[in-house]
């Protein structure tokens, strides 16, 4: 297989955009739909497809964050209304929020840590398809990944729960890069 310098230096310059940073346009039903061809495109021990995913955009991105409000208004201790505003408003500044579920099957050869891991690289390949079709994205979790009647109201069922929130959209900044770990620190040749 040849080098791919494209991948490669899309690869070495990768950075997340916050979702405040995500603007119109969002993907089209199209390269939607590619987006989540590719994300499922991971390895899968077993071939239990131990995921699932949930597209929030539209109109829903307000109705979750009313739900979501709601929610938090009540959970929450000394939430405030501007943090009950906060909440209402999630999933308004992108246009489109992927949330990534992890499904594990029950199965006596693939343990649950190891579809965990396949749910985690479905959340990453997400990021990267919206780079591929010219998006940036950030995959966040935060609270409601967490809290169970917030996740369920999301889309979890009984057994799941969120890997984290792919949010997506045209970015509006450059983001500049953060410090990279030093490999000299995290890399180690046996012997
Ligand atoms: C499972 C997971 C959950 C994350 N949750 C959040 C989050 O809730 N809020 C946040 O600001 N960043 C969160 N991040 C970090 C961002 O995804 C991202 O890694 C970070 O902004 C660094 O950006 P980079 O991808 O450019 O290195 C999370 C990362 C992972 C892997």
């Amino acid at each position: 297989m040849p080098a791919n310098n494209a991948v490669r230096d899309y690869l070495l310059t990768r950075r997340s955009v916050g979702s405040a940073f995500l603007k119109d346009p969002g993907p089209n039903a199209a390269e939607l739909e590619q987006m989540l061809t590719i994300a499922t495109r991971v390895p899968d021990h077993g071939k239990l497809t131990p995921w699932r995913l949930v597209v929030i955009e539209g109109d829903a991105r307000r109705q979750a964050g009313d739900k979501l409000a709601d929610i938090a208004a009540r959970k929450i201790a000394n939430i405030d209304a501007a943090g009950i505003e906060v909440e209402r408003q999630r999933f308004l500044p992108a246009p489109l929020t992927i949330g990534v579920i992890s499904s594990p099957k029950e199965n006596p050869k693939v343990p649950e840590i190891e579809q965990l891991l396949s749910a985690g690289n479905v959340a990453f390949n997400l990021v990267h398809a919206a780079h591929a079709l010219g998006f940036a994205a950030s995959w966040v979790t935060r609270w409601y990944a967490f809290d169970p009647e917030a996740a369920a109201m999301l889309g979890t069922r009984e057994g799941e729960r969120f890997v984290g929130f792919v949010q997506i959209g045209t970015p509006s900044v450059v983001i500049e890069d953060r410090d990279r770990p030093d490999l000299a620190n995290i890399v180690s040749h046996w012997a």
